[in-house]
């Protein structure tokens, strides 16, 4: 059976498929549809270079490289795998060579065994096409592509400071956040300085508090080195702020009231951006603490938006408020 003429069925397998989904509405694809709690499943029309243009985007976006683990890309499908892989093979150009990437993973060596007894030329590293076979929802859909099209993750580092540095760059270009050589921010939570290396990058003050070690320093860093309960004092002497951004590992009910809550710590037309730590046992009390912090932040802040960003870990979403 055919999917559809000039339909592609594209499959992104990642582990929380509704934030990968909801990522590509933002850069103006479809969200797709999340099948089970590993896959995305979109489709797209051929001919309208909207495959092409998802397949660009998952191969140079930094955030996408991080989240994704493979990428399907199938415009056919059959009820039984032999059915198929003969599809695969009448298609296949004589010598063409080409790597099987197949979900799930474990039905690959069998596909590569059967199409290797055919005289098919299957080379993992030299391919010049890719085979795809994904066995889902009762089906296998399968499709050959170019490599050009192929979805490669590139070498990512993992550091602790640059997972944080990922989460606030994310955040940053997600809420369109910008701040300049004038802007003074406040960082709490700051250690090790992930964040931090990332405001003082481009403002002109960050006032990082946190009672553990920084391991960055700079000119335009001033480290508190205190609870912010604890440092209310310094940090209120050094304010009004543009912006207030925590990731500290705490309730986030407790940041919200500090920061919507003492009287000229943001400026006017500040802003806020607060990491969500949700490891509450229920999705319940999850959305409690997020009503309740949204409430919180209003007291202080005009509009407040909550994303569960790519770069949070399944535990967290991020909070974004701003005064005008
Ligand atoms: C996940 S780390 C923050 C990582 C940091 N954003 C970065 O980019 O490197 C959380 C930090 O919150 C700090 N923290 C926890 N409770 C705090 C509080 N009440 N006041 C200030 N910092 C706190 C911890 O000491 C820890 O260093």
């Amino acid at each position: 059976m055919d999917v559809g003429q000039g339909l592609v069925h594209v499959f992104i397998q990642a582990p929380d498929p509704d934030r990968v989904g909801s990522y590509f509405a933002e850069k103006g694809f479809s969200t797709g549809t999340a099948i089970g709690s590993g896959m995305l499943m979109m489709e797209l029309d051929e001919r309208s270079g909207a495959v092409d243009s998802i397949m660009s985007l998952l191969n140079s976006d930094m955030f996408l490289q991080r989240r994704v683990n493979r990428v399907y890309l199938c415009d056919s499908s059959e009820d039984d795998i032999d059915a198929a892989i003969r599809k695969i093979e009448d298609r296949a150009a004589a010598g063409a060579r080409f790597r099987v990437v197949a979900y799930p993973k474990k039905i690959e060596d069998g596909i590569v065994e059967k199409l290797d007894s055919h005289g098919e030329v299957l080379e993992p590293r030299g391919f010049a096409e890719v085979a795809y076979v994904v066995s889902i929802m009762g089906k296998y859909f399968f499709g050959l592509s170019g490599r050009g099209r192929y979805f490669a993750r590139s070498g990512i580092m993992e550091a602790r400071l640059s997972r944080a540095y990922y989460k606030i760059a994310e955040a940053f270009e997600r809420f369109g956040i910008h701040i300049d050589n004038k802007s003074r921010v406040l960082d709490i939570g700051s250690a090790p300085g992930g964040w931090s290396q990332y405001i003082s990058d481009r403002a002109g003050l960050c006032v990082a508090v946190d009672p553990a070690k920084m391991e960055i320093e700079r000119a335009n860093i001033e480290h508190i080195e205190k609870t912010f309960q604890d440092g209310t004092e310094e940090i209120e002497s050094r304010a009004p702020y543009d912006l207030a951004v925590c990731d500290a590992n705490i309730d986030p009910r407790q940041v919200a009231e500090f920061v919507a809550g003492t009287p000229g710590l943001i400026s006017n037309r500040g802003a806020a951006l607060i990491t969500l730590k949700l490891k509450y046992k229920s999705g319940k009390s999850v959305q409690r603490v997020i009503d309740e912090t949204c409430r919180i932040m209003s007291k202080g802040f005009n509009s407040i938006t909550v994303k569960r960003l790519l770069s949070n870990t399944l535990m967290e979403a991020t909070l974004y408020a701003r005064k005008a």
